[in-house]
């Protein structure tokens, strides 16, 4: 089973407020994206990483590529306005179209574990598309435009859906290739496919497999990576 991550990594990080895109601040001394991308290294289960990053920073990646010994990079490619656009264009590469299997995990959740990622590659060939999810440790509500609540959800019945997201080859292609021809945006990977009327598996995800958005996640990220360094 031939399988390839997709790193969107062209965000530049607006709720964060660095002055560099998010992905590349330094997480006790190591870039973000690069802590992301040494768990793929890792993992037996997947053999070419490809990165989609705005061309300013090609040359930065390459940089980062070669200082820390990163194998599995096989392309880098243009960003686009949207995250789904940045994977349209990974998608277009002949890399993609000679997997069998693809994944997508956000250069900015940098938990990840190597058997994770291998778990939601073998569910994804089984199922066709998979992705993991937690159950909200909040009530969660539908609001109306004029500020009240239309609806309460049953708690347990909600995913919380994090990446890496898996899907056979021929399954997300088709599912980009339909929804750009229709116009149809979504907010993960999994909404494209099931736009294209696919189903997807759901796995219970990582509470740590955070996606670093804000300042306060950065800060949880700095507390569990001197945590870990003391073996925790
Ligand atoms: N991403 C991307 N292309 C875009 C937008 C986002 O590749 N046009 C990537 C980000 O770099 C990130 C992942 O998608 O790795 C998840 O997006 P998010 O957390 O929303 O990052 P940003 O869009 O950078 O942050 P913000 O929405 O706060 O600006
Ligand atoms: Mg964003």
């Amino acid at each position: 089973m031939r399988t390839t991550v997709i790193i969107p990594a062209a965000g530049s990080g607006t709720r964060f407020g660095a002055d560099i895109p998010k992905q590349f601040v330094a997480l006790g001394g190591i870039p973000i994206i690069v802590r992301t991308l040494q768990v793929f290294e890792e993992t037996g289960a997947v053999e070419s990483v490809i990165i989609a990053a705005s061309q300013d920073f090609h040359e930065y990646l390459r940089a980062l590529q070669s200082q820390y010994g990163l194998k599995k990079i096989v392309a880098l490619v243009e960003g686009g306005k949207e995250r789904q656009n940045s994977i349209m264009n990974a998608l277009q590469t002949s890399i993609c179209e000679a997997s069998d299997v693809i994944l997508v995990h956000d250069a900015v959740r940098p938990f990840i574990t190597p058997n994770f990622i291998t778990s939601i590659a073998e569910a994804a060939w089984q199922h066709g598309a998979a992705i993991p999810g937690l159950v909200p440790k909040e009530t969660i509500k539908e609001c109306s435009n004029d500020g009240y609540v239309r609806a309460t959800h049953e708690r347990s019945r909600l995913r919380a859906i994090q990446t890496p997201q898996g899907f056979r080859r021929e399954i997300i292609t088709a599912a980009y290739q339909k929804a750009q021809n229709e116009g149809f945006l979504g907010t993960d990977d999994a909404s494209v496919v099931e736009f294209a009327g696919f189903p997807v598996h759901i796995l219970p995800g990582i509470e740590e497999n955070i996606k670093i958005t804000t300042p306060l996640d950065f800060e949880w990220c700095q507390w569990r990576i001197a945590e870990k360094a003391k073996g925790g």
